[in-house]
């Protein structure tokens, strides 16, 4: 239940979140079709989004779910603009109380995408008023206080809820099981990176040769935010060498000077994977133990680097805890002595 009074507060619809950086703006894909790869999601969501707007009715809520930087905040505007609505733009953190949350509800309108990005973090109460708004499109509120408080229910306007989160396991099952649709994004193609990294090359106003971007690509972590960053990195590069273009050989130097090797692995990869190897022989050792020994975070560690170690078979992921495989001892030259 929530307090009329605690529906002024505006400040859970996040302004960071609705500003991007404008270089990203200027890249950033409006459209399902300029979209690159997750072919499958964007054939459902096609479908999904054309038929909802023949019945006039609201998108059914989508939940996206992958690792940082694969394009859910992308995906959830597009919706928006291929359904032809408006977005509002909040996130778990920043909806501290019910009201904030009833604040934003109230003021959609017919078949508004409303985005949680970070839905993981929403508060317990903050979520129990949430879930009636999603089925019946209803909000319990109660006026005044002790005995004359009394309570109403107020129609809000159809509307769908996109959330997104790269930790699907800290996610509750009630809130879960209220997204009719869920889309998991996937690490992209070496050849899906390097198409989006020439479509940006251009919107950023420099060349990118088929090579250098096939380069920049092969070590982007299977990431477009990777990928763009590497691209804005090259840029700098050409500029500064007085250079026309991004060729193999300047994507190269580039790499080289940011420390990315062949499989894309970054310094502090190299040094999970070396510390799981020298420190606890290989492992299996427990991501707090793997964390304090590497002085970093553990959600950093978790979320941002094992998931494309995983991926790419470096890491294997046991009950006992995190094992370096073979191929993580022959990335670093070693002999996986333990393991034959
Ligand atoms: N399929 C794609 N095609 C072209 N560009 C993409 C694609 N996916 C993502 N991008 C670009 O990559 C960058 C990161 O995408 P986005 O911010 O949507 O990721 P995210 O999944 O929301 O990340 P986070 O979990 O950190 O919030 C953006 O600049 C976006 O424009
Ligand atoms: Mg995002």
């Amino acid at each position: 239940m929530l307090k009329c009074a605690d529906m002024e507060n505006q400040r859970a619809i996040d302004p960071q979140l609705q500003q991007a950086d404008p270089t990203l703006r200027a890249v950033r894909p409006r459209t399902l079709q300029e979209f690159v790869g997750q072919e499958g999601i964007k054939k459902r969501l096609s479908i999904y989004i054309q038929a909802a707007k023949q019945r006039g009715e609201p998108l059914d809520h989508v939940l996206l779910l992958s690792p940082p930087g694969l394009g859910k905040t992308t995906l959830a505007h597009i919706i928006a603009q291929e359904l032809g609505v408006e977005i509002k733009v909040s996130s778990g953190p920043a909806i501290e109380r019910p009201g904030d949350l009833a604040a934003i509800l109230t003021r959609l309108s017919p078949g508004d995408v409303f985005f949680i990005d970070e839905i993981h973090r929403l508060r317990r109460q903050v979520e129990e008023v949430l879930y009636p708004a999603m089925e019946d499109y209803k909000l319990d509120i109660v006026l005044g206080e002790g005995p004359h408080a009394r309570s109403i229910r107020l129609e809000l306007a159809p509307f769908t809820l996109v959330g997104a989160t790269t930790r699907e396991g800290l996610l509750t099952s009630p809130l879960r099981d209220r997204f009719e649709v869920t889309f998991r994004l996937d690490f992209y193609r070496p050849e899906e990176l390097a198409e989006i990294i020439r479509r940006a090359g251009g919107r950023l106003g420099i060349e990118v040769t088929p090579e250098g971007a096939e380069e920049l690509a092969a070590r982007a972590r299977g990431t477009p935010r990777i990928a763009l960053r590497l691209l804005r990195r090259a840029r700098d590069v050409a500029q500064v060498e007085g250079r026309a273009e991004v060729d193999r050989e300047l994507a190269t130097k580039t790499l080289a000077m940011l420390g990315i090797d062949e499989e894309g692995l970054d310094a502090l990869d190299r040094k999970i994977l070396s510390v799981i190897i020298d420190r606890f022989e290989g492992g299996p050792v427990g991501l707090e133990t793997l964390a304090a020994a590497l002085g970093e975070d553990r959600d950093t560690i978790s979320e941002v680097y094992e998931p494309y170690l995983i991926a790419r078979g470096f890491i294997r992921r046991t009950p006992q805890g995190r094992q370096a495989t073979e191929k993580a001892y022959r990335h670093l030259g070693r002999t996986p002595t333990r393991l034959l």
